[in-house]
């Protein structure tokens, strides 16, 4: 278990604009959430961040920005109008929905197991449940004037679809060879039976996905590399702790119905480790059925051994949300600074939200904040995330900073008005020291 609990956190987020419950003021949506202005820019730097990592510094690896709504034939192939489900219950009183897995509280979707698990089991309000079944968790709309069947289409349940329908017009209009990759950032939808844990298990999610298209001798190599870049992603460019953070390995009965094997990064969330990145052998299912039911050969043609295969992918799937929430989770810790304790979050600073926070001393002395506005103008331009900060005294401002993960604050008082220095606060040290205005945005970067 980590140090902090669930409830801390979304208080936290609600209270200093992180996340807010979706359409809160009709009572909110389960399994939606809105992201705040501080929530979006932390979205913001982990999306640029794995884009970087995953697309910019790699020669062979290109972006893609698909459709939500695709042909629904897309689906189809991909096995997800048949397999993509979960078992659930139904509560016989309530008719509430259940995960059935969860209520078990097993790893295993498999029906027979689950009901025997289930079997003396009420439903969290105390009733009798039904035989565990399957729910698919596709969610449909209609596409055009006429709501028939001939119009349903589905909000894409993974990004993964249209990298492979575009599997094609990317190998060719890039001139790719194998191996490749097609990486994409975006939505999607999934009609959760039991969204829950906050942002953790959501109805509307983003993923961040990459699909490696390969030749299929090298499925073994190429699935460690993926399982090395996710951890290492975590831990060096994000600073998770590694002890946060355990490998789990699907057994058959969890597996994904397109995936031959999967390795799951498991965080350590406040509910106990629990998927966070996933790596997945997805050997040439995808290719394979597409070109089955397209009719189009998505098979490669390798010049140097004249051979021609359908090639085999290995992806490497994370969600944003779940990423922000473990980052604000390994992040959060109590302190007790001069008997006064205080919430910090201690963020990388290139992950912080707000770069420096500028306070002046007082906020009804003219001379104080104009100086303090020439500086707060200054930062804004090389730093571009500087917030300013004039309500309450310094001690609250700094406990309002912290909580936020700012890594510095820079406060003119009377003194700057005389020597052009400022004091800039230390985040985790809490150490102030005293600075020229004209070395700041030096020393800041550094
Ligand atoms: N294309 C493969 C795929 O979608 P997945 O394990 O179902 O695989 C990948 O999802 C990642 O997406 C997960 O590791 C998790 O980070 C995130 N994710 C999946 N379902 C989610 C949900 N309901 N709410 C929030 N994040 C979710």
């Amino acid at each position: 278990m980590s140090d902090v609990t669930l409830d801390e956190i979304v208080g936290l987020c609600k209270r200093r604009g992180f996340i807010f419950q979706s359409s809160e003021i009709y009572g909110g949506l389960a399994g939606f959430y809105d992201y705040g202005p501080l929530g979006v820019e932390l979205v913001n730097t982990l999306k640029q961040l794995w884009w970087k990592a995953m697309v910019r510094e790699h020669d062979n690896i290109f972006g893609l920005d698909g459709a939500v709504i695709q042909n629904p034939k897309l689906w189809e192939a991909s096995g997800h109008i048949a397999g993509f489900t979960d078992p659930m219950v139904e509560d016989l009183v309530t008719h509430k929905r259940y995960r059935a897995d969860h209520l078990a509280e097993t790893d295993s979707t498999n029906l027979i197991e689950l009901a025997e698990l289930l079997k003396d089991k009420k439903s969290p309000d105390g009733n009798p449940i039904s035989e565990p079944r399957f729910f698919n968790m596709m969610m449909k709309t209609w596409v055009g004037p006429v709501e028939d069947e001939a119009a349903v289409a589905y909000l894409r349940p993974e990004t993964a679809g249209a990298i492979f329908t575009n599997y094609e017009n990317v190998r060719e209009t890039m001139r790719a060879k194998l191996p490749f990759g097609i990486a994409q950032i975006g939505k999607a939808f999934r009609n959760e039976i039991s969204p829950r844990d906050f942002i953790f298990r959501v109805r509307e999610l983003e993923q961040m996905e990459m699909q490696y298209f390969i030749k299929p001798d090298a499925q073994n190599e190429t699935y460690e590399m993926w399982r090395d870049f996710a951890w290492t992603f975590l831990t060096n460019r994000l600073g998770i702790k590694s002890e946060s953070l355990q490998w789990h390995e699907h057994d058959d009965n969890e597996r994904a119905h397109y995936a031959s094997s999967a390795h799951d990064i498991y965080f350590r969330f406040p509910q106990g480790f629990k998927e966070l990145w996933g790596t997945h052998n997805r050997t040439d299912f995808d290719l394979s059925n597409h070109t089955r039911v397209s009719g189009k050969d998505l098979t490669y043609f390798e010049q140097e051994t004249r051979e021609r295969f359908t090639p085999y992918v290995i992806e490497s799937s994370v969600g944003v949300g779940r990423m922000l929430l473990a980052v604000l989770v390994d992040a959060y810790k109590v302190e007790e600074i001069n008997g006064e304790k205080r919430i910090v979050l201690k963020l990388r600073p290139d992950l912080a939200p707000v770069k420096i926070a500028v306070f002046p001393l007082l906020k009804n002395k003219p001379e104080l904040t104009t100086k303090a506005r020439q500086v707060y103008d200054m930062l804004k331009k090389s730093f571009g995330n500087v917030m300013w900060d004039d309500n309450g005294n310094i001690g609250k401002r700094y406990r309002r900073q912290d909580e936020i993960g700012t890594p510095w604050c820079v406060t003119v008082d009377f003194d700057s008005l005389e020597n052009d220095d400022v004091t800039i606060r230390d985040r985790d040290t809490t150490e102030q020291v005293r600075i020229k205005v004209d070395e700041l945005v030096n020393r800041l970067s550094k």
